[in-house]
């Protein structure tokens, strides 16, 4: 790697990320390879700040264009009290997704009127629970949550509609969501139906329509066309625009920024849709990929064609590599430019396990701190235990402070959900 090399790995880490004379990466003002050690690996490490940065940016962007309106923070990206609580702290609504989400959001402090429920086979607990919590906003994804909620809610519950914008962007098939066929929304009969029923309904107030076409989208006409395809659903007082905006993974993306996606659908909104309207927009990967990078340290090095640089953790901690065939860019934490094109491997026991085929590392070896970049979106939520793999602590940095915001699994805590068997009590 050459220098301008380093400079572009910096471009993918949280603003505050710095190379020190030594040569060691820091973000939020703390040494990479000192928060390795002090909080063990694999870690998570998120940058307070430019989480911060980006709600504001989101947010902020959205009510200087649309006045009536306010980014809800699509919380599957990253479903831990300490973001509910930034994004709270921070004035966003969130959106929940079952029960769970829901339950979390509460912990962090997200005030229940700005929460927007969301889910396309919601049970009859999680609708209860959403309308005893309070949620402002339940989205109707079909017709048994209408005849759920109309035996749930006594008084007056807000709804929209999620209607199927027949817009395709351009994403892996498992999270594009806006086409016809999708498993998600009312196509455009069922939705007319769905409309003319909750219009005539006593309790359930259907204030309008949402949409989401899918994630991982890095142009904005797609955006556009759905917002434009859902004007043709008829005038509503709210629309929720969905998320979606990709984010820089690889030196090679090139994503609009916030404030392009978020002037991208308001100019739409502004040509078609009502101008009294209430406009909200999801972003959840945008929202915290950047932000988060992941350590691993190298437990062992392969040499061969290729080399094999193997790490303590893996497709435990990073599924999208897996699924979705995810990019990711990586250095060594003390020595960013490099140039041994080396595959860096997990160690579960997958082939498929590879967090990063024919990466460039500098001349790496067993006990380095590897740092991947923008690891922030998404793999909090899919870690799981493959292998009994411990799930990692999650540490927030800034201003040269580490703060343990979820302490890393235990083995004891594999046993909490056991129940003994009677014979060997
Ligand atoms: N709104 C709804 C209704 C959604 O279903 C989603 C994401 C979002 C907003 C936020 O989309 P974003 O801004 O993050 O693109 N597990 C996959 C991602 C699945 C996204 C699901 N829905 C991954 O690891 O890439």
């Amino acid at each position: 790697m050459s220098a301008v090399e380093a400079k572009d790995f910096l471009g993918l880490l949280p603003t505050s990320s710095q190379i020190e004379r030594d040569g060691e990466l820091t973000v939020g003002g703390c040494r990479l390879s000192d928060l390795a050690k002090e909080f063990g690996t694999p870690l998570w490490v998120i940058d307070e700040s430019n989480l911060r940065s980006q709600a504001q940016r989101f947010n902020g962007t959205l009510q200087a264009l649309w006045p009536k309106s306010r980014a809800v923070f699509a919380s599957k990206a990253y479903p831990c009290t300490a973001v509910y609580e930034v994004m709270a702290q921070e004035g966003l609504g969130v959106d929940v997704a079952g029960g769970g989400e829901l339950a979390l959001a509460l912990k962090g402090g997200v005030d229940p009127a700005l929460m927007v429920q969301h889910g396309n086979a919601k049970t009859e607990a999680e609708l209860s629970m959403a309308v005893s919590a309070g949620v402002g906003t339940i989205v109707i994804d079909n017709f048994d949550d209408i005849d759920r909620l109309e035996r749930i809610v006594s008084d007056e519950q807000g709804v929209l509609i999620r209607v199927v914008p027949g817009v395709r962007g351009d994403t892996h098939d498992a999270i594009s969501t806006g086409q016809e066929g999708s498993k998600f929304g009312l196509h455009r009969a069922d939705a007319e139906r769905a409309i003319a029923r909750l219009n005539n309904s006593d309790r359930l107030r259907l204030d309008g329509l949402h949409m989401h076409i899918g994630s991982q989208i890095l142009e904005t006409e797609p955006f556009e066309a759905a917002v434009e395809a859902l004007a043709s659903f008829g005038e509503f007082d709210v629309y929720d625009l969905g998320g979606g905006l990709g984010v820089r993974y690889t030196y090679g993306d090139h994503p609009p920024t916030p404030e392009e996606w978020v002037g991208a659908l308001v100019s739409a909104a502004k040509k078609f849709l009502p101008h009294h309207a209430r406009l909200l927009i999801e972003p959840g990967r945008a929202m915290v990929a950047q932000s988060g990078i992941t350590l691993y340290r190298v437990t062992t090095i392969k040499h061969g064609t290729p080399t094999f640089v193997g790490v303590d953790g893996g497709m435990a901690d990073n599924l999208d590599v897996s699924l979705y065939g995810q990019r990711f860019e990586a250095a060594v934490v003390n020595r960013v430019a490099g140039h041994d094109v080396v595959d860096l491997v997990g160690r579960h026991c997958e082939s498929g396990d590879r967090l990063i085929e024919g990466i460039s590392l500098n001349a790496p070896v067993v006990g380095d701190v590897v740092v991947v970049a923008a690891t922030g979106a998404y793999t909090y939520t899919m870690q799981n235990n493959y292998n009994g793999a411990l799930k990692p602590a999650v540490v927030f940095v800034s201003d040269g402070q580490a703060h343990l915001r979820v302490r890393r699994e235990t083995y004891d805590d594999f046993f909490l959900r056991d129940v003994a068997s009677a014979v060997r009590k």
